[in-house]
């Protein structure tokens, strides 16, 4: 125990009371710590002693990392809001506004989709249904909640990135390749509404889709996926461009079969 007149003697003379009573390591920070008595030497306390500390970084350490978290966190927001091709009516969906009564189970699924989720193990989702079950919502919610844990996710109605792509062609501003990058590079991609843009059907005109919907999904072989859907597997079966497309599908998947009354009518009818 050294009175701190004492210990800081060549750098400066203090004239108040005080005493480093104890220094430590401090791990967080690296650096040597000093416990230092004081004392009050004004106010109601005056005369009383109190402890501090000195030397250690730990709490600027900490500022700084809350900072650098909430700007990553910005920057994967910005990521899935930029990119994401999704409806007015699901941009504010999320886990706590969806309604799990009619599905438990799926619900229960899509959450420890997210509570389990480890990037050395991608696992594929394939949510089937029938028409305003839900499938969306819940797909929305998951790649919401996995950019607040810190994952880069985006949403994509399927149809609608085929006529972005075709679109491209015509627009120097976005090119093919930084579109095939973000969709290839992203931790979860979800592929919503996948069949409708046409690759059942055994026509010249859905080459193309199911084209560049299979070297899309191929290419994101070995990260996460979910696709939601109306088709059956049967569907899926009809055509050899979709058998193709669903076998990738299938890679490591999870199936959640959500069939029930449409949603969307519900809200027509007057219901809630
Ligand atoms: N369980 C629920 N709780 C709250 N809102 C829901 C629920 N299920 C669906 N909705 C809402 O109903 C609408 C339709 O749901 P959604 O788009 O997810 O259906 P879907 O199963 O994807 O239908 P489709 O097969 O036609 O694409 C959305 O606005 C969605 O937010
Ligand atoms: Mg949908
Ligand atoms: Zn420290």
């Amino acid at each position: 125990m050294k009175p701190m007149k004492e210990a800081q003697a060549e750098n400066i003379t203090m004239d108040f009371d005080m005493e480093v009573i104890d220094t430590y390591f401090c791990h967080g920070c690296n650096k040597e710590v000093q416990i230092i008595r004081m004392k009050h030497s004004f106010g109601p306390l005056k005369g009383k002693f109190f402890e501090n500390i000195k030397g250690c970084d730990c709490d600027i350490l900490d500022h700084i990392k809350k900072q650098q978290k909430e700007s990553l966190r910005n920057k994967l927001i910005n990521i899935f809001e930029k990119n994401s091709l999704l409806n007015d009516n699901l941009k504010n969906a999320t886990f706590d506004n969806f309604d799990p009564t009619d599905f438990p189970s799926a619900f229960k699924a899509a959450k420890e989709y997210v509570d389990n989720f480890n990037i050395n193990q991608p696992k594929n989702l394939i949510i089937q249904g029938s028409f305003g079950t839900g499938k969306s919502h819940l797909s929305v919610a998951i790649a919401k909640a996995l950019t607040e844990k810190g994952y880069t996710s985006i949403f994509i109605s399927t149809p609608k990135l085929l006529t972005k792509f075709k679109s491209t062609f015509n627009n120097s501003n976005i090119k093919e390749e930084d579109l095939i990058k973000i969709l290839t590079s992203v931790d979860l991609c979800v592929f919503d509404d996948i069949g409708t843009e046409g690759i059942t059907l055994n026509s010249e005109k859905a080459k193309w889709p199911s084209e560049k919907l299979f070297e899309i999904i191929d290419g994101r072989s070995g990260k996460f996926n979910i696709f939601t859907t109306n088709l059956t597997s049967t569907e899926f079966e009809s055509t050899r461009d979709s058998q193709r497309i669903f076998s990738r599908m299938l890679d490591n998947a999870e199936i959640i079969i959500m069939n029930g009354n449409d949603r969307r009518k519900k809200h027509f009818l007057g219901g809630n």
